[in-house]
């Protein structure tokens, strides 16, 4: 039972079954059915006590260098099969830096923002600067310092969006002439963009909306200057355009036009401009005797609109990313 020959043997199958094993978890397999339990080693282990007394000692050793041996080509193995594991998986996650890198999508400018900046591009050129102002505004600053009288139509309800203690969301950016002007000594120019809020919804109105207020304030400032500056102002917007001024109402001007361009056969409304109103010159602490001004109101969003053929003004406030990204 202990013969060396079938020691040899079963050691030699051993040994093959072991360097062929393919995987850790067919290694172990191997590793059980020699050395487990019920391995044939092992039984061959227990088995030595029911030989002679005389044999039981070089039958033990015998069993026992075999045993080890098998163990150390298990090892042996393991350590290979480790090995080919790790480089197997750093091959596969192997970094090609030649490739390019995944794309990102790109954000880009609102088609707004773009107009708007393009506009204040166009009037730093003339040498205004840019006035900021809050678009909750206190009443005073949006209404009545502009001379528009607390039961004036443009104070309703309807268009207002009221804000608790006196303030309003400003309905239009001429509140920051009021902001600029005050303290300041003329001769000076600026231009005011930003959004504006009104109660007003349609495919042409938005309750949000955006405006770019210009006014200029010296002592011997015209109409002429006025329309002078809009007309390179919508040339350089529109390109070739006509215009039309119509005779209009302002509070806080005065003369006021409405400035309407051509757009193909018709007339898009654009703004309202005029010469500032003396009283809010005072409001303003200015002396109207000794200096006059003009001002304007341009809407921004329809320009937007024009340029990157959005055809209703809500798909520019909506945020709807496929929109968007068609007019990036
Ligand atoms: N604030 C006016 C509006 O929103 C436009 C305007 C501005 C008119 C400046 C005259 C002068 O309709």
């Amino acid at each position: 039972m202990t013969d060396p020959v079938h020691l040899d043997a079963l050691e030699a199958e051993a040994r093959g079954e072991i360097e062929r094993a393919d995987s850790i978890q067919e290694l172990r397999e191997a590793r059980a059915r020699y050395l487990g339990r019920r391995g044939s080693i092992s039984t061959r282990l227990r088995s030595i006590g029911q030989l002679d007394p005389e044999q039981r000692a070089a039958a033990g050793q015998a069993v026992n260098a075999a045993k080890q041996r098998v163990e150390l080509w298990v090892q042996k193995r393991q350590t290979e099969l480790e090995g080919e594991s790790q480089s197997r998986s750093l091959s596969e996650r192997r970094l090609d830096a030649t490739l390019p890198p995944p794309r990102r999508a790109r954000g880009a400018l609102h088609p707004v923002t773009r107009v708007e900046r393009d506009m204040a591009e166009f009037f730093s050129s003339l040498g205004f600067e840019i006035e900021d102002g809050p678009e909750v505004e206190t009443e005073y600053n949006n209404f009545d310092a502009l001379n528009i009288p607390a039961d004036h139509p443009s104070r309703d309800l309807q268009d207002t969006f009221f804000v608790a203690g006196g303030h309003v969301l400003r309905t239009h950016t001429s509140p920051v002439q009021i902001r600029a002007m005050t303290g300041r000594e003329p001769p000076f120019r600026f231009i005011a963009p930003g959004r504006v809020y009104r109660c007003d919804s349609d495919g042409t109105h938005s309750p949000l909306f955006h405006q770019i207020e210009g006014f200029y304030v010296d002592e011997n400032v015209t109409m002429a200057d006025l329309k002078g500056v809009l007309y390179a102002f919508a040339r350089h917007i529109f390109g070739e355009v006509e215009l039309r001024f119509r005779a209009h109402y302002f509070p806080f001007t005065e003369p006021s036009a409405e400035i309407d361009f051509r757009w193909g056969e018709r007339w898009l409304e654009w703004g309202g401009c005029g010469m500032i109103h003396p009283r809010v010159l005072e409001n303003c602490g200015i002396d109207s005797a000794r200096y006059r001004g003009f001002a304007f109101g341009m809407g921004i969003d329809r320009v937007a609109m024009d340029r990157y053929g959005v055809p209703s003004i809500s798909l520019l406030f909506d945020g709807d990313v496929r929109v968007l990204e068609q007019i990036r």
